[in-house]
């Protein structure tokens, strides 16, 4: 017999995916073309990278350029970064805004010439530990700078790819999040595999942001001009403005509630809220949910089965709740002698018994507001 049946924990080769090479290669000829030729894709020097990067992260590349030419003038190195003032950092990056950007360039700075002998960090976990360093800045610097198979998401990427696979969910959601990463992730993979080409995973990740910089844009992209519209499920599908999902803001719904709060012998009657329905098994005051329009008497009168001797406005409490803007009116009510049904359900029971008891929020400031020192009681 010389059939051997592979180690059960050996994972069998992951099979080539022929979509992804050629979507990795169609990437990597249209960004040999196209790309911008932007000052900081004239080197490989890291630091001088890094610093690109970070002011990209909040600024745009136009305005980004002079900026980053002056910087590399004035500062040069990693150690005229360490030696710099920080009047004259300041002075280099005033106008890009979000100035931690800066102290932390130099807090960074500092740690490389103290720990790494001044040598910038090439594993992307060093790079990630730096200060003011993210998961897609470390990335970024990886990648480009090292040409590591590091991948990359930010907002023009996550355009580019849920457009280009239909995904229709949210991208900030977890989960999809995650599906993104790993697409990505998958791409700069194999662009690593590509030997012929110099430096693929830094191409790969370059034009996948490009891409969504200039032709796959926020609105109306340029498709016809796309060197990925035959693989792309948005475009050939029709549907292009429905990724990526926006976040819709839901409708907010206005809910009126009225509380009555009912004192018996010192005591007040409250009731636990069920199973299953929102704020389980919290406690409140009796109440119930109403029209806008609808007369407090006529409401407690119903609710008591029968004419009260008194309806007494307290507070209003207003509060949200998911997509509900939610307005609770709570009034003392005096049921008049006879009337029982207040109570069918609930508990009668003293002020500092109350604050033992988990309330809902709405109807804890109630219950603060009743037995205030001031209100009559504590
Ligand atoms: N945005 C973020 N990083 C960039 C880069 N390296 N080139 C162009 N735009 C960018
Ligand atoms: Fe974006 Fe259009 Fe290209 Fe699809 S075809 S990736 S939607 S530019």
């Amino acid at each position: 017999m010389g059939t051997q049946s592979p180690p059960q924990s050996a994972r069998p080769p992951r099979r080539a995916n022929p979509q992804i090479t050629r979507t990795v290669a169609t990437l990597l000829a249209w960004f040999a073309k196209e790309a911008r030729d932007l000052p900081w894709r004239r080197t490989r020097d890291p630091y001088a990278i890094w610093v690109s990067e970070i002011m990209l992260q909040q600024t745009q590349v136009k305005t980004v350029i002079p900026y980053w030419e002056r910087w590399l003038r004035e500062l040069p190195t990693l150690q005229a970064l360490v030696d710099a003032s920080p009047a004259k950092i300041h002075k280099l990056w005033e106008g890009l805004g979000y100035y931690t950007r800066v102290r932390n360039l130099q807090k960074a700075a500092q740690q490389i010439c103290a720990t790494q002998h001044g040598t910038f960090p090439q594993s992307f976990a060093a790079i990630l530990a730096l200060p003011g360093i993210g998961r897609y800045t470390a990335g970024a610097i990886a990648s480009i700078a090292f040409d590591q198979p590091a991948p990359i998401l930010d907002g023009n990427v996550i355009r580019v790819l849920t457009r280009l696979h239909g995904i229709a969910d949210d991208p900030r959601e977890k989960a999809t999040n995650a599906r993104l990463w790993s697409l990505a992730g998958e791409l700069v993979e194999r662009a690593s595999q590509m030997r012929n080409h110099a430096s693929p995973c830094s191409h790969l990740n370059q034009a996948l942001m490009e891409l969504g910089a200039l032709i796959c844009t926020p609105r109306s992209p340029n498709c016809p001009a796309c060197p990925l519209q035959d693989a792309c499920f948005a475009w050939r599908a029709g549907r292009v403005a429905e990724f990526p999902r926006v976040k819709t803001r839901a409708a907010v719904t206005d809910r009126r509630f009225l509380a009555f709060i009912v004192e018996r012998d010192g005591r007040f009657l409250v009731q636990q809220r069920s199973d299953g329905v929102v704020n389980a098994h919290l406690w409140e005051f009796p109440n119930v949910e109403v029209a806008a329009d609808c007369p407090p008497a006529r409401a407690a009168r119903t609710w008591l089965g029968g004419k009260p001797r008194a309806v007494q406005k307290l507070l209003v409490v207003r509060h949200a709740i998911t997509r509900y803007r939610v307005t609770t009116e709570a009034y003392r009510v005096e049921p008049a002698a006879g009337t029982s049904r207040a109570s069918a359900g609930g508990q009668w029971h003293l002020p500092a018994q109350l604050h033992d008891l988990p309330f809902t929020a709405a109807h804890r400031r109630i219950l603060l507001a009743l037995t205030r020192p001031g209100s009559g009681r504590d």
